[in-house]
């Protein structure tokens, strides 16, 4: 049994406080997302109507359990995470989906072999606030290289750091490239409350 995995739950909140401890910048946040987050950033990022979703920065599968039951039938799924714990606390907690264990840099390649040239939608759990500029700009190209025109792009970010230079720039970065931007309402219910961010490319 893993670390993050407690067998009952399926989600262990003292296991995700350890490693946002081991790894602040990567991980971003101390807690996992609740639902009435996950299912806000779903909805704005269209899952429903796609046909291939992907998921950037999975980590122990709160918001892909909620994405899950609005997938269509026959829509292709995988998810992104970059820490090898919390891809396996995912695996134990949901073992019927797929997650890759890499970077979201790499996308384009995961869907080329997945068959796929591009995605209808991402959904990001990435801790943008966290990232250094160079890092914010690889991520953001390597979702607007895997984007079909049109695609549906959401992700979050706390309150908290809307206000950082960080989150400040990465929301310009948004809006300057994609073709539509905007922010939806805030989600207090989630620790801490979070504003949940879409765009189209
Ligand atoms: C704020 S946590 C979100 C976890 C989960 N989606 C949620 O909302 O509860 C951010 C996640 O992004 C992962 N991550 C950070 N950089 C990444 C990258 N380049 N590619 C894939 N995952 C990454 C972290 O390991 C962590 O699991």
């Amino acid at each position: 049994m893993g670390l993050l995995y407690d067998g009952d739950s399926g989600q262990n909140p003292l296991g995700f406080f350890k490693q946002f401890l081991a790894h602040p910048k990567e991980v971003g946040a101390f807690a996992a997302s609740s639902k009435y987050l996950a299912d806000t950033v779903t909805e704005v990022a269209g899952v429903p109507e796609a046909e291939t979703v992907v998921e950037f920065g999975a980590g122990t599968g709160t918001i892909t359990q909620v994405l899950q039951k609005k997938l269509r039938e026959d829509a292709l799924f995988f998810a992104l995470e970059i820490n090898p714990e919390f891809v396996e606390a995912f695996r134990n907690c949901l073992p019927g989906l797929e997650i890759v264990e890499g970077s979201a840099e790499d996308t384009p390649r995961f869907l080329r072999e997945r068959g796929r040239e591009t995605c209808d939608s991402i959904v990001s759990g990435l801790p943008w606030a966290a990232f250094d500029e160079p890092l914010q700009d690889r991520l953001l190209g390597a979702a607007l290289d895997s984007l079909r025109p049109g695609g549906k792009f959401a992700t979050y970010m706390y309150i908290s750091s809307v206000v950082l230079p960080s989150g400040r720039r990465f929301k310009k970065k948004l809006e300057s490239r994609f073709s539509k931007a905007g922010r939806s309402r805030v989600c207090w219910k989630n620790l801490p409350p979070a504003i949940v961010y879409w765009a189209e490319k």
